[in-house]
């Protein structure tokens, strides 16, 4: 069963830096929707270590397995099944979520793709709402790195998104304030919204 494990090393670099920012913002938090879980790996990593909170798993269909496989692995007890959540083709029908969180996501989407999820959770988060943003951003059309710029140029040749500028994020996410950006491994951000 075990076997539909699939692995990401990047989530095995990263999951620890990010726990330990997640500890801090998602205290308060008690439901917290992640977009793109992936493998399932950080689902698996990061619940555990959140035990007063749900977490709910979404990505496409054909991750399911390999998520599940990695949370019955982990014996984890307070995250629920995968749903499908793909955003610009599946609608918002989670109950009672006021944390999000999505690592690795936003430059994989394309530039409408992450105007709208930026504008769903603004909509959806209640007022104590929180937003965790994990991976390369751009700071005033600036890259952070010569090898971010690199990552942004091989993306957009496969027919990715790229990189998106902090700027742009911050528009599409009124009324989420900015409220915090820690710099992390590899280049990379978490970015923290709040409503
Ligand atoms: C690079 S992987 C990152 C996975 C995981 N979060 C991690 O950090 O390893 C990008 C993920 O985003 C998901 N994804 C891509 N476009 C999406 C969209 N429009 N809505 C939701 N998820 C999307 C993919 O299915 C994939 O699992």
């Amino acid at each position: 069963m075990f076997d539909n494990k699939n692995f990401s090393q990047p989530c095995e670099n990263n999951k620890a830096p990010i726990l330990e920012q997640l500890l801090v913002h998602f205290a308060n938090q008690t439901k917290v929707l992640e977009i793109g879980s992936g493998t399932g790996q950080h689902a698996a990593f990061f619940a555990p270590a959140l035990p007063h909170l749900t977490w709910q798993p979404t990505d496409i269909a054909d991750n399911h397995a390999s998520i599940n496989a990695w949370l019955e692995e982990a014996k984890c007890t307070n995250v629920l099944p995968p749903e499908e959540f793909f955003i610009g083709k599946d609608s918002w029908s989670f109950q009672d979520v006021n944390g999000v969180f999505s690592a690795n996501t936003t430059h994989i989407m394309q530039p409408h793709e992450a105007q709208l999820m930026m504008q769903t959770v603004a909509l959806n988060l209640p007022e104590t709402g929180v937003f965790c943003q994990y991976g390369p951003f751009k700071f005033d059309g600036k890259y952070t790195s010569q090898s971010n710029a690199q990552f942004d140029q091989s993306l957009q040749q496969r027919g990715f998104g790229g990189i998106r500028d902090i700027a742009e994020l911050k528009n599409w996410a009124t009324p989420l304030t900015l409220d915090d950006m820690i710099q992390m491994t590899a280049n990379n951000h978490l970015l923290v919204w709040r409503k």
